[in-house]
Order: C-alpha cells, then structure tokens, then sequence
C-alpha cells in the first residue's frame, strides 16, 4: 500500500484486512506506536469536523505528530495546475508545497472538495492527483472531488458490526437538500458496498446520475464479488425489504456549474426525497446511514436519526478506528 486514495485501488481481502485491524482496535487498543518519532501533515483546503478530529487523534493514538496545514488560511495559497503563470492569487505551488512537506513528515493527508465547477475537469480530481503525483511520501484522501474512501471503510465497518459478514440490502438514496453538494461520498460507499458484496441498490432522481465510468466499476465489482446492483427512480418503492439505508444529497452532472438550474431542477423533490418513518417502516427493520453533517428535517427527520436504527455516531467514531488501520498499514514498515 502506497497511497490510500480509493477503495477501488485494493482487493477486497486487503479492505477486509483494514476492517478487521479496526474491529480488533477498536475492542482492545494495544500499546504499539507505529507512528513513534513520525508527523503526518494533514492538509486541509476545506472545513471538517470528523474528520480532522479523528485524524489528529488518531496519529497522536499511533504515537505520531499531526501537523495541520489549511491552504489560503493558515498556510500559502496553493497552485495545482502545471505550467501556469502564477500572475493571480496563488502563492505557491503544490510542486514545492508537497516536496518541502516531504522532508518533515511520513505521510499526507488532503482534503479538496470539489468546486462544482467544471465537470470534465473535477471527475479526474486534479488537486489529490498532483499531490499523489508529487509527493515521495504516502497520500491518504480525506475527502476529495469524486472520492471519500476513508468514509466508505467506516461505513462498512459499521455495517459488519451490525450485520457480521453477510451480504446485506444495501440502498444509497438521494435526499433533497438546499444546494447542490459534491459527489465523493455516494461515489465511494457505492464503491465499496459493490466490493463487499452487499446487493446495492441506488435510488436518485432522474438528471442525478452518478459517474458511468463510476458505475461500470462498481457493477464490475458488484459481479465479481457476489453482490448486485440495482437502480430505481421510484423513491416509493426504494426502501422495500432493504437493511441499510444510506442517506446522501449530490449535485447533478447535467447542471455542474450550473447551481441555479439544479435548484430548480430539484426543487420538485422537496419533502418526497426525504429518510422518515414512513419510508424506515418499508424497510426489513434496516438501519439508518448518513456520513455527517446532516441537516435535520431535510435529509431525515428527527424521529429517525434519533431512533435506535440511526448509527451515525457509530459511523463517526469508527473512522478513528480505521484511519488508524490505515495508517498502521501505510507507515508501520516505513
Ligand atoms: N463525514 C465527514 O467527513 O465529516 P467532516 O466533513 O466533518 O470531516
């Protein structure tokens, strides 16, 4: 393992490994210090409460040093593309940024939302593969323009707490919220739920397509892994029989750059793609997913989110656990 940028980069006895190591940590933490003597610069170009708690907290767990860095805020402005005339308003470039950071510290960890912007451009996550592309030094994505893995590894370990290994129902929703949001997180439970095995099933709105390169590899994954997957319009008939329910918003690829138009494009699904306890009572008494942070009474209401079958705290602290794996893996050998 060199850089953990995409569950879709490993085997799935490598990610079972992960989840195992973070099972088995979470239960009994051992006394080890992987990290002793070591710093990892933890990058972050946007805001975070999960996750940069519960990196920093993790390599100080491992014995480490986390050093965090906030592009534009507490660090230089940063330029990514090649070949530019730095005439504008970045500072420095990503090449020395990610060259000096190298000499201080054994591992990077980014977060680089996407902008929303430029659909062709933002598909191929520009910022997290020039870092990847520059750095000598293993790259962890903590959140990027098309992926979230560390995110997708909590969520299917929260699912195998629940469940054990089985092959469970699995349903990715699309909800209704006020602005069109990124799609990393969709795009990477997606990922991994078809890597697990689980039968997944997407439900979105039609123009709320994810990625169809995306798709292929997850139906690939579905296949090869005894898993299926299914999509479906119809937010009636979605939750039928399912046992996870996963909640998330995206933007639409038909109107990237284009916020006004998705709003008024979504703005029909307003209260119907909604998680409540009509659409929970459909389900085989499934559990209730939702990355955080969550708007209440938009994503779902209240009386789901804080009802026995919500495991989004569950989900929140099991990414201390398997970032911890993760890092344990990327530098315990270096
Ligand atoms: N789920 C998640 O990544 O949370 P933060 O944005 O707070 O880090």
């Amino acid at each position: 393992m060199t850089n953990f940028l995409s569950t879709g980069d490993f085997e799935r006895s490598t990610l079972e490994g992960l989840i195992e190591a973070a099972i088995r940590g979470k239960s009994a933490p051992n006394s080890d210090r992987p990290l002793a003597g070591k710093s990892v610069a933890l990058v972050f170009f946007d805001p975070s409460l999960r996750t940069r708690a519960s990196m920093q907290i993790g390599v100080y767990e491992l014995g480490g040093n986390a050093v965090l860095l906030e592009p534009g805020s507490s660090s230089w402005t940063l330029e990514h593309r090649e070949g530019i005339v730095m005439d504008g308003d970045k500072t420095e470039h990503l090449k020395e940024f990610v060259r000096v950071l190298e000499r201080y510290v054994s591992a990077i960890g980014v977060r680089t939302f996407a902008q929303l912007k430029d659909w062709n451009l933002e598909r191929e996550d520009p910022i997290l593969n020039a870092f990847a592309r520059y750095s000598a030094v293993p790259v962890i994505n903590l959140e990027s323009a098309m992926q979230h893995p560390c995110q997708a590894m909590a969520d299917m370990m929260t699912i195998r707490e629940k469940f054990g290994c089985e092959k469970k129902k699995v349903l990715l929703t699309w909800a209704w919220h006020p602005k069109p949001l990124p799609m990393a997180v969709p795009n990477s439970f997606a990922l991994a739920a078809a890597q697990f095995g689980h039968d997944l099933r997407i439900a979105h709105p039609k123009d709320y397509e994810l990625d169809d390169e995306l798709v292929n590899e997850i139906c690939g994954h579905a296949a090869a892994n005894g898993g299926s997957v299914e999509f479906t319009h119809n937010v009636d008939q979605a939750f039928d029989e399912i046992d996870v329910v996963y909640a998330k918003s995206w933007g639409s690829k038909q109107f990237y750059g284009d916020p006004d138009g998705d709003l008024a494009e979504r703005a029909q699904y307003r209260g119907k793609w909604i998680v409540d306890d009509k659409r929970m009572s459909q389900t085989a008494d499934g559990i209730f997913m939702h990355c955080l942070p969550v708007r209440r009474n938009v994503i779902v209401t209240d009386s789901v989110i804080d009802s026995q079958r919500s495991v989004v705290i569950d989900e929140a602290e099991n990414r201390l656990h398997i970032q911890k794996a993760i890092m344990t893996e990327l530098l315990s050998s270096k």
